[in-house]
């Protein structure tokens, strides 16, 4: 059964791209020892040592599959592109808001009544249309990689599923399906007060001018206020686990009326969800929330469809911003996206729209639904399903003020591998060890290109947190300074390694599924109990950079664990820390709190190596070494 459709791929700019890379088997065997041997018991370790060397072994296993994987590579524009896509996405059968879907959180919009908002609205309708159009003319300029290895071509392949993509619910895994650019929608699903409207954006060949779709969005307004009652709320279904949406969705499409309104929801180019007013201080925690999750049925939680690529959410309040779903595409794309909007909403002067065309067109199409008893209470079993989810989740979005990137930069290290060792830092302060960390590093210089995985709890980071903490007193700062400058040098070249498609989850995903397609008989590296802790990700981090006003979060990946998204900017970083209040060991305030303390810390040894440093010779001596307490 295929599970992605792709039906769009052909002839553009990633096939110059080169393939991604298989790495050798003895070089990601030797990482993965290297990256779990600090994490697990002593004797754990030794078992995982044998059975991994048991596995590598010439003439083994290993090379079996690994044959395989290179055979996969010479027949597929990229190897690991579809089980990575079934693995991190499409099997999961979790709720997509909080656990899979990411949002960018706008700014507060000064709206002064619902006129302002349907006014914002109506431009960034107009901003997705404009950013549509440079997509399908290909018209996009090439995206270039920054930092570590800058100045190489990007993939351009996630644009091109930004308006075309669905995820469908399946019963044990979801389907995305991305339409051919030639089979564009030319529609918008508008949901107001938790029901769908069909926005259509193109009347009698020509798109609508922002007036015109302004007038429609009034329309909308009108006609949801006054049906408000005997509507199903069926967005609901779609907040649900993917089994449980796949089973209403099933029972839904035996009626004809259900059928066509799918269908419309399924072929639109995005959602725009009308948002009423949640009734919360509009900080960026609690903006960051209801984008995630809406604030469940009582507010906006059902005024979503969250299988549909890009929903923009426009609140009456003022709160808004953009929710995704993930599978295909990255952050990054998302980013790109919304800054397009976001430009495009303040560039557009308002007398502009004033003196567009305007034309009489029939009101938007309300969507229908035949809803029996049994939907009814599947839908009411979804809305408190997503309550709890809503209640569970604790989030705090911390802006760090003291410094930010550029003050990393004066310490001639990488910023990004810096915030990750005070991550690593905060966690150790928290709970006394590191866990397994997932980093994503974008693997876009190739075709097709995804993300593979930086593991950050390095060896060389658990040995500098513990000169930062228990082993404070016995560690000069100058020893500090070494421990500090390993563990990122550690990081970066990590990063490197996995940007250049050598990180190791990737490469062991694809052994064990060529495993699976033998049918050979689980490898015992994969049964193994580190392996199964390795790929726990108590830690789940991601570097989402913007350039203008705007952040992204979302939410832990386990439920006892952390997600931690951040924005380095030049004088501050943004952090947007989850975690799950039903876990107990957990605390995203205790873990800002920490991050904000490590970070102050690992300054003030910055500060006073290098002070050290441009000392005369003579008073050298008293610098380099820490101030024992009591002493
Ligand atoms: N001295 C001084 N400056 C340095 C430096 C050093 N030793 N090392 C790096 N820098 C500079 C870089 O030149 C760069 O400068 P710029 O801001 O002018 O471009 C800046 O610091 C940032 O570089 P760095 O912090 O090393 O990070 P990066 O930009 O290479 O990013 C990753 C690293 C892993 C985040 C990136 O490769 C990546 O994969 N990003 C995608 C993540 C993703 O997919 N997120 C979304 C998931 S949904």
């Amino acid at each position: 059964m295929p599970i992605l459709e792709k039906q769009a791929a052909d002839g553009r700019d990633s096939q110059v791209l080169p393939k991604v890379p298989v790495p050798p088997l003895t070089q990601t065997l030797d990482m993965y020892l290297k990256s779990v041997q600090h994490l697990v018991k002593e004797e754990q370790f030794k078992k995982t040592k044998a059975i991994v060397e048991k596995f590598g072994a010439p003439g083994g296993v290993g090379e079996a599959l690994q044959r395989k994987l290179l055979k996969r590579r010479e027949k597929t524009t990229n190897w690991v592109y579809d089980y990575w896509l079934e693995d991190m996405y499409l099997n999961n059968r979790l709720p997509l808001p909080v656990n899979s879907s990411p949002a960018m959180v706008f700014p507060k919009q000064p709206f002064r009544d619902r006129t302002d908002a349907l006014r914002f609205a109506a431009r960034l309708i107009c901003g997705v249309l404009e950013y549509k159009a440079l997509i399908d003319k290909r018209a996009l300029p090439v995206d270039f990689a920054r930092g570590q290895l800058a100045g190489t071509p990007l993939c351009m392949e996630q644009y091109y599923r930004l308006f075309t993509s669905y995820r469908y619910p399946g019963l044990k895994t979801d389907t995305l399906r991305v339409n051919a650019a030639s089979k564009a929608p030319e529609h918008v699903i508008v949901a107001c007060k938790n029901q769908f409207f069909v926005l259509d954006v193109v009347a009698n060949d020509k798109q609508l001018s922002e007036v015109e779709i302004l007038g429609q969005l009034e329309k909308i307004m009108k006609t949801s206020e006054n049906s408000k009652d005997g509507c199903p709320p069926m967005g609901l279904l779609t907040s649900d686990g993917r089994t449980e949406w796949a089973r209403a969705r099933e029972a839904l499409t035996r009626d004809q009326v259900n059928r066509d309104s799918l269908s419309l929801i399924e072929n639109c180019l995005g959602v725009l969800c009308l948002d009423e007013p949640c009734g919360l201080q509009p900080n960026d925690t609690n903006r960051a929330l209801m984008m995630l999750h809406g604030g469940g049925a009582e507010k906006n939680g059902a005024n979503r469809w969250y299988d549909k690529s890009m929903q923009f959410i426009v609140g009456m309040d003022g709160i808004c911003g953009v929710v995704c779903e993930h599978s295909p595409f990255e952050g990054i794309v998302m980013v790109q996206c919304s800054e397009h909007l976001i430009k495009y909403i303040k560039k557009t002067p308002p007398e502009m729209v004033k003196s567009s065309s305007f034309r009489e067109l029939p009101p938007p199409r309300r969507l229908q639904w035949k809803c029996d008893h049994q939907t009814q209470a599947l839908i009411e079993a979804a809305g408190h399903r997503l309550q709890r989810l809503v209640d569970n989740l604790d989030m705090d979005v911390f802006t760090f003020k003291a410094y930010g990137k550029e003050y990393i930069k004066k310490q001639k290290v990488s910023p990004d591998a810096f915030i990750q060792v005070a991550m690593q830092l905060a966690f150790y302060k928290c709970r006394g060890r590191l866990v397994s960390t997932y980093e994503s590093a974008s693997i876009r210089r190739f075709q097709d290109g995804r993300v593979d995985n930086i593991r950050s709890a390095t060896p060389e980071a658990l040995a500098f947190v513990k000169s930062m903490t228990d082993e404070r007193d016995t560690f000069s700062d100058l020893e500090k300074m070494k421990r500090l400058k390993e563990s990122i040098n550690a990081q970066t070249n990590y990063t490197i390694a996995a940007i250049s498609g050598m990180g190791i989850d990737n490469h062991l995903l694809g052994l064990l599924r060529s495993a699976k397609e033998l049918n050979m008989e689980k490898p015992e590296i994969f049964s193994d109990e580190t392996y199964v802790t390795s790929n726990h990700f108590i830690l789940s981090t991601s570097q989402v950079p913007t350039t203008e006003e705007m952040f992204c979060c979302y939410g832990p990946v386990v439920p006892n664990g952390y997600g931690a998204c951040y924005n380095p900017q030049s004088d501050h970083i943004i952090f947007c820390v989850s975690s799950f209040w039903e876990d107990t060991e957990t605390s995203s305030a205790v873990f800002v709190s920490a991050l904000n303390e490590g970070l102050l810390e690992i300054r003030e040894l910055c500060n006073r190596s290098s002070a050290a440093v441009s000392k005369p010779a003579d008073s050298s001596q008293g610098a380099s070494h820490a101030p024992k307490s009591g002493k």
